[in-house]
């Protein structure tokens, strides 16, 4: 998929901007603070209606302003649509050619991006909570269906802990009510649990080769940490050994008020052979293992959705090796549009400087725009 055009209005430190993309490589440059990694997380937000790197959706708009709109169009299997995302002070709306998308899961399923930028490190090193949102943010992009049970997981995970909160007595656990919260809580955990096995199974297929040929090491995976192994479980068995978790917990969850077991608190681990990277890694090898696995995405994505997906790269050449940044420059050299930052041109390549399609930002605003086939004059 290509984005073509860009229109945004008091997003972030942008009055309003308007800019078409070129269908290869483009690179936003220029000095620190003038809008660069602002433009790039409004693409982000125009196919995810959240950002990458705010959990407040009231920062992006514009200070003193009220709103904010990002509008894009979008060239899919050679027809292009229209997207909106429309930011106000509590509310978001999102449009698809003029017509408003009610359902969010109906809206970000549409527009595939794969971002690197430099808080990336932190799936590895970070919380579980980040982990699971990375997943639930990559595979909500790849299936409809997943968005809409995660938010269906997520109800009836609150009515079940309001329920156990409310138990006045063990016998609590036996009501009706109780139980058929429990029952539908169950079936909408066993569907997320397939699907996350079914993502980290795709990843698994690519991300050891891809490893490999980044670092020159062997047995690099990925595994899904839960309470139960569900490798290879069919639904029905998952849901057997949900139910027998269930049981097993009952005391436990009386006593803690809480539901304890399900995806909520599940996790994913990098390994290279026996190394958790997380906690015996380098730093150099957790990096590895994000620019794995996001390559890998690449790939899955494109099996899922028959399209390519956008990818935004953040500034991420500065943190680069040699050795790494040749690998992605030749996963990004193939014909897959992709919008980088950078504030040092001369940290790219000239090969891939050549077909790039060159926009200087400053302050906000578009200083310059260097066309591909006008790079012959860039070099003066
Ligand atoms: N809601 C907002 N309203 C107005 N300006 C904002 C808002 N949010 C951020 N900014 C401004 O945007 C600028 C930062 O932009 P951005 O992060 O895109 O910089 P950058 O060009 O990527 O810089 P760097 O090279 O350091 O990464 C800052 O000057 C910041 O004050
Ligand atoms: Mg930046």
């Amino acid at each position: 998929m290509i984005l073509e055009h860009i229109k945004l209005r008091n997003f972030r430190n942008y009055e309003s901007l308007e800019l078409n993309f070129s269908k290869g490589i483009n690179i936003l440059y220029g000095e620190n603070a003038q809008g660069k990694t602002n433009l790039l997380e409004s693409i982000y937000v125009l196919a995810l209606t959240k950002s990458h790197r705010s959990f407040i959706d009231h920062s992006l708009i514009k200070d003193g302003e009220i709103s904010s709109k990002i509008n894009g169009v979008v060239k899919k299997d050679g027809i292009s649509a229209s997207y909106e995302v429309l930011l106000e002070n509590k509310k978001k709306k999102c449009f698809i050619d003029h017509d408003e998308i009610k359902k969010l899961a109906d809206y970000i399923s549409n527009l595939n991006i794969i971002i690197f930028y430099p808080d990336d490190l932190d799936i590895v090193k970070d919380s579980p909570k980040l982990r699971r949102r990375y997943l639930n943010t990559e595979i909500s992009q790849l299936d409809r269906n997943y968005f809409k049970i995660l938010n269906d997981y997520t109800r009836l995970l609150k009515m079940r802990n309001e329920s156990l909160k409310n138990m006045s007595s063990y016998s609590g656990m036996e009501h009706p009510y109780f139980k058929a919260v429990t029952d539908y809580f169950i079936d909408k955990a066993t569907l997320i649990y397939k699907m996350r096995m079914k993502f980290i199974k795709k990843i698994n297929e690519y991300c050891e080769d891809i490893f490999f040929d980044v670092s020159g090491h062997h047995g690099f995976y990925v595994k899904y940490e839960s309470n139960f192994k569900l490798e290879d479980l069919t639904l029905e068995e998952i849901k057997e050994e949900m139910k027998k978790q269930c049981r097993e917990l009952a005391p436990q969850e009386y006593r803690s008020k809480m539901t304890l077991f399900g995806p909520h608190k599940d996790d994913i681990s990098f390994w290279l052979k026996d190394i958790n990277l997380r906690t015996k890694g380098s730093q150099g090898q957790q990096r590895m293992a994000i620019l794995a696995i996001k390559l890998s995405e690449i790939i899955v994505f494109e099996n899922y959705c028959h399209e390519k997906p956008i990818l935004l790269l953040d500034d991420v050449f500065s943190e680069l090796d040699d050795g790494k940044k040749n690998n992605l420059l030749s996963y990004i050299s193939s014909d897959i549009q992709t919008i980088i930052t950078t504030t040092e041109i001369s940290n790219i390549e000239n090969s891939i400087l050549e077909k790039s399609k060159l926009i200087e930002i400053e302050n906000g605003a578009i200083k310059k725009i260097t066309e591909v086939e006008k790079h012959g004059r860039k070099q003066d």
